[in-house]
């Protein structure tokens, strides 16, 4: 009989390699809809697909014979010191996969030495993450109608000590996750399948449903209108609340609520990464929001070498969507990035196991980074360059 490789099918969080494997071992602890949520992207998907796809055509040109002993992943991130080129990125209804949500979250990124970013939608108070946490903790925004929503976000993060603050502007207009919206007859309606399936996962139904109820997103519930605070409800009336107005004018508006270091979450161009600089923006993400916005973007690592030759140095260059291993970061490094924020890889840690799962998440980063720093021939970060870097065509051109 042909020897025949079995991908890793197991729920056992210490036989997981990777960050696929953890992403198993995930599908396979929550129910359908909530996988569904965290893993959908817009329509046709195509962006979420690019964002994979893009790591392919880089190909690593690597020298040899050189001494790496004694190798760092060591860097600073805004002025501080980060243990590691990487960050966690905002998500919205973390306790919808585990209980401790945020917290489990925000305590592996503090024990890793990396920031955590809260989401304005998280499920967990901002003033709780600081308190029970700690680390570095950034604070993320989206601008509703209701301006006091984010004016308020802004001055509790700013007197709970988070140092950052991530402005989102890619969600003026959300995105269709239709994958995602298949799984409710009607806004905030599971289908009876849904449904089933939750009783097929007592594990969570227990741990997440019934021991804490329903995921609220408790740091804007006091805005929200009845019914709108729960996860289930809030999920469909929150979307319409994003504020389409919002422009590069209401910066100013921010800077008078925002004291601390600030970021843009959803550039994509030169000319907006250097309206950001010129604004006095600290740093910009390059995203296209893991794909679930706007469909058949272009994927940000596609941008980074011409964004980075225009702003890399004066400001901090961040770059997410689609990294799941530590050659993505390597690559992104490479070519100008000063740091990778990583989304639902450890979103998938959480869903499999809480914080011992996003600490197994951002060391299968940490630990492939460090390997591949090695086999690159560099000892630090700041090493790796586009020198290391070939783009490629399919064998043979064409
Ligand atoms: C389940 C989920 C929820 C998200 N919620 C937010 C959010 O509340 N605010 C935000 O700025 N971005 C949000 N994002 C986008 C992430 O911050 C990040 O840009 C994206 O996940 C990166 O792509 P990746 O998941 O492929 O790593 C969310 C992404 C996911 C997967």
């Amino acid at each position: 009989m042909p020897w025949k490789r079995r991908p890793f099918s197991g729920r056992d969080l210490s036989a997981a390699l990777n960050i696929a494997d953890l992403r198993e071992v995930a599908r396979r602890s929550v129910p359908g809809f909530a996988f569904e949520y965290v893993e959908g992207g817009a329509e046709d998907e195509a962006t979420l697909g690019r964002n994979r796809e893009v790591f392919a055509t880089l190909r690593f040109l690597p020298p040899t014979l050189i001494d790496t002993e004694g190798r760092s992943l060591a860097t600073e991130l805004l002025g501080a010191p980060c243990s590691a080129p990487l960050a966690i990125a905002p998500t919205g209804l973390n306790g919808m996969l585990h209980p401790d949500g945020d917290i489990a979250l925000a305590r592996a990124a503090a024990a890793a030495g990396i920031p955590y970013t809260l989401s304005t939608v998280s499920t967990t108070l901002l003033e709780d993450v600081a308190r029970q946490a700690g680390g570095r903790l950034w604070m993320q925004l989206y601008v509703m109608r209701n301006r006091a929503i984010a004016e308020n976000i802004m001055h509790r993060a700013a007197a709970s000590g988070y140092e950052a603050l991530l402005f989102t502007s890619d969600a003026n207009v959300f995105g269709s996750r239709e994958w995602d919206k298949r799984n409710y007859r009607s806004p905030g309606h599971p289908r009876l399948r849904a449904a089933i399936d939750t009783l097929r996962h007592p594990r969570w139904l227990t741990q997440v449903l019934l021991r804490r109820g329903i995921p609220r997103f408790r740091n804007i519930e006091t805005f929200l209108p009845p019914g709108a605070a729960s996860a289930v409800g809030g999920s469909t009336i929150i979307p319409q609340m994003f504020a389409p107005t919002i422009t590069w004018d209401d910066i100013a508006w921010i800077r008078d609520h925002w004291p601390r270091k600030l970021l843009i979450k959803g550039v994509l161009s030169v000319a907006d990464a250097r309206r950001a600089a010129q604004l006095g923006c600290d740093g910009v993400v390059l995203t296209n929001h893991g794909g679930r916005q706007l469909d058949y973007c272009v994927a940000p690592v596609e941008m980074l070498p011409e964004i980075a030759a225009e702003v890399g140095g004066r400001m901090t260059v961040l770059i997410d969507s689609g990294f799941r291993r530590g050659t993505d970061v390597a690559k992104a490094l490479a070519l100008g990035a000063d740091a990778v924020m990583i989304g639902r890889a450890t979103l998938y840690g959480l869903a499999a196991a809480g914080e011992p799962g996003v600490r197994r998440a951002i060391e299968m980063f940490t630990v492939e980074l460090d390997r591949v720093l090695g086999q690159l021939g560099c000892r630090s970060v700041s090493d790796l360059g586009p020198h290391l870097l070939r783009a490629s065509g399919p064998p043979g051109g064409g």
